[in-house]
């Protein structure tokens, strides 16, 4: 897959395997990529800025800001620049400053602000990589939804013979060029997703409703359309907007409106993700004028009807090849709930979130799910970023079922 319009932004700490990264900026420019070029002061004792900058075609950037003219190096502007981050050689000490945020210097503060997937390669010589510390930084790293290139066995500049050693550019060159294909791998896709609460009006002004910010369905539909989905949001009343031409967002209020809006949709759809806080009731009257109060009441009754169960509706309708997954928000006995869920509702998968996790469920940006597939398989992920989740998730969705778009 071509590289062609796709924006790198290279971080370089101080190993010795940095002379081998002019390489890899060839590679990553003469196929058509945009590279922006960080290095780190010690980074710039191993190669020279001069040869990173004319084979880059941009500036090398090394320090937050210039005293002489005071022109500054935005590190939130070039984090939100780049389509990827890919930190290489990451030293021993850039790993350290990256796992605990030290952000001393233009690399790491960029690093920390980056909203892009950031690759880091390690290379430093063997006993430094094998040293606990560094093993413990790379696991945080990961944890934290970085993607680790690993370094190859082999002889390092010390004459020492081991793991440490920069993954070699062609490589890393074809993992980046991977990773953009997966991004394109829901291209002719369409994904159908609910999101948000529904509201049950009681009267012209009051209405039944709960917590749920739509954040979880909106990143989902966010992860799928950088994917090349086509995605609908058949969304309830929140404050966030879509920002994505992949993404048609159907604003709705209550559940019949939800799965009236949904069911429009479904049989054109791949897949169908579940993830609204749906009103399991509403008001069994809706008074068209607003109900006063009445003091001589001490108590008042609404009269509650069931709303249908948009999730076990459409999946009901299921054709071959596409896949219906529900989420389920669960207090207690929360797998054997969940796992209820997944059957009753002919699900293919469900996600199963719990509110005990801190931290973690409505109105958070971090979640930790538990994904249970048809056939039994668990996936248990972190506490995350919800965007990291619906990472997770829409990565599972493609890993575990055959999607294909002419099924329909
Ligand atoms: N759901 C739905 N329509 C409803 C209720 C739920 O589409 N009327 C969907 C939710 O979007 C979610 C899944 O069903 O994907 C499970 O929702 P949850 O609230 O956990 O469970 P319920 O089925 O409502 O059961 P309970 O409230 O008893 O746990």
């Amino acid at each position: 897959m071509s590289l062609a319009g796709k924006k790198i932004l290279l971080g370089i700490s101080g190993s010795i395997a940095a002379y081998k990264i002019p390489l890899l900026v060839r590679l990553l420019v003469k196929d058509g990529a945009e590279v922006k070029v960080i290095m780190t002061p010690t980074a710039r004792d191993f190669v020279t800025p001069l040869t990173l900058s004319t084979l880059s075609k941009n500036p090398v950037l090394s320090v937050p800001f210039d005293p002489d003219d005071g022109s500054w190096n935005s590190h939130v502007e070039l984090g939100n620049w780049a389509d990827v981050m890919l930190i290489a050689p990451a030293s021993a000490t850039t790993l350290a400053k990256m796992a605990s945020g030290i952000s001393d210097n233009l690399l790491i503060t960029t690093y920390l602000a980056a909203k892009c997937p950031v690759f880091f390669a390690p290379a430093m010589d063997l006993d430094m990589y094998l040293h606990p510390s560094t093993q413990a930084n790379i696991a945080r790293l990961i944890s934290y939804g970085n993607f680790l290139i690993a370094p190859k066995e082999g002889e390092l500049a010390s004459g020492l013979c081991g793991a440490g050693r920069l993954e070699e550019p062609d490589e890393i060159f074809k993992i980046l060029s991977s990773y953009f294909e997966k991004q394109l791998s829901l291209k002719g896709l369409s994904f159908l997703i609910t999101a948000g609460p529904t509201i049950e009006a009681i009267d012209p002004v009051r209405y039944i409703s709960n917590h749920s910010s739509g954040k979880m369905g909106y990143a989902l539909a966010l992860e799928a359309a950088e994917r090349g989905a086509r995605v609908t949001v058949v969304s309830g009343p929140v404050s966030i907007k879509a920002d994505h031409p992949n993404i048609t967002v159907i604003d709705v209020k209550s559940a019949q409106d939800m799965l009236d809006a949904a069911d429009e949709l479904f049989s054109t759809c791949n897949v169908f993700i579940a993830a609204a806080a749906v009103a399991d009731y509403r008001p069994s009257v809706f008074s068209d004028k607003k109900i006063k109060k009445n003091y001589g009441n001490k108590q008042v009754a609404i009269e509650l009807t069931t709303n249908p169960d948009i999730l076990a509706t459409l999946s009901a309708k299921k054709q071959q090849g596409q896949v219906v997954v529900g989420f389920a928000l669960e207090t207690n006995n929360a797998l054997e709930n969940a796992k209820i869920k997944l059957e009753s509702k002919k699900l293919d998968m469900i996600v199963m979130n719990t509110l005990e996790d801190q931290g973690a469920g409505f109105q958070s940006d971090l979640n930790k799910v538990t994904m249970i597939l048809r056939d039994g398989e668990q996936k248990e992920t972190p506490l995350l970023s919800k965007s990291m989740i619906a990472s997770m998730i829409i990565q599972t969705i493609v890993r575990s079922f055959p999607l294909q778009s002419q099924n329909l």
